[in-house]
């Protein structure tokens, strides 16, 4: 735990997630290609590695929002191709547990996220503390998914208790950077996120869901207001 001045006033969510971002360039060094995901936290890592000026030799990007970011910092951005291993993955999450299962897609971006975490040999989850809980689901859901079977999944969901919501961007469904629409499901409970994960990725017509499991978080540093907390999960 890095500990701060008990009597410094308390940090707002925004500055936690600058306190994550920064500590996450202890696990990147000069010379190595890193995978990057998206979002609000991974954007001050972004703004953190460009400050460093830390000379890895290139990212590998979960977003068409975190490559012009990096590219603006002239971080360079290689395709996934390109690349056969990342050292690390550095990525935010919507919800994770204690065992680094995680909920992501807030962003919308979790296909290319769980593609690039793929790549590398390990996962850190960089979150304020606002997203840890015991047991995933009080966020909704993402599921990225094929437009012809939204309405075959929303029953499907329905069929679990989930209340399935096509995402709107200014009142038309959202697409992605895949060109695929995402679907928010309200009101599930997932104690079992390994079954879960494999079940709903079997449904044709479902592109990416939002559980990582399988690729769960090996650390996740979380912002709390007595500092940086950093959790490292159990190898199963
Ligand atoms: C994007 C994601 C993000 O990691 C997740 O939504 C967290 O975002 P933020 O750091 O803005 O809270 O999965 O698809």
């Amino acid at each position: 735990m890095m500990n701060r001045d008990p009597s410094a006033p308390a940090m707002t969510q925004e500055e936690l997630k600058v306190l994550v971002g920064r500590a996450a360039l202890a696990y990147v060094e000069p010379g190595q290609i890193i995978g990057v995901g998206t979002g609000s936290t991974v954007n001050c890592f972004i703004d953190a590695l460009a400050q460093a000026q830390l000379s890895i030799a290139g990212t590998v990007s979960s977003s068409e929002a975190s490559t012009q970011r990096l590219r603006a910092h002239g971080i360079p951005v290689f395709d996934a191709n390109e690349v056969a291993e990342l050292a690390v993955y550095i990525d935010g999450a919507d919800e994770i547990d204690p065992r680094g299962h995680m909920i992501k897609g807030g962003g919308a971006a979790l296909t290319r996220e769980k593609i690039v975490a793929a790549q590398a040999r390990r996962f850190v989850c960089i979150a304020d503390q606002s997203k840890w809980v015991q047991t995933l689901g009080r966020f909704p859901l993402p599921v990225e998914v094929i437009p012809m079977a939204t309405q075959r999944l929303i029953r499907q969901f329905a069929a679990l208790g989930g209340e399935a919501r096509v995402r709107l961007r200014d009142g038309v469904p959202l697409v992605t950077d895949n060109g695929q629409h995402i679907l928010d499901v309200h009101g599930l409970r997932i104690p079992d996120p390994v079954a879960f994960e494999s079940m709903v990725n079997n449904w044709p017509g479902v592109v990416t869901v939002g559980v990582f499991a399988h690729q769960r978080a090996h650390v996740c540093l979380l912002g709390t207001p007595e500092g940086v907390r950093t959790i490292a999960f159990e190898t199963p």
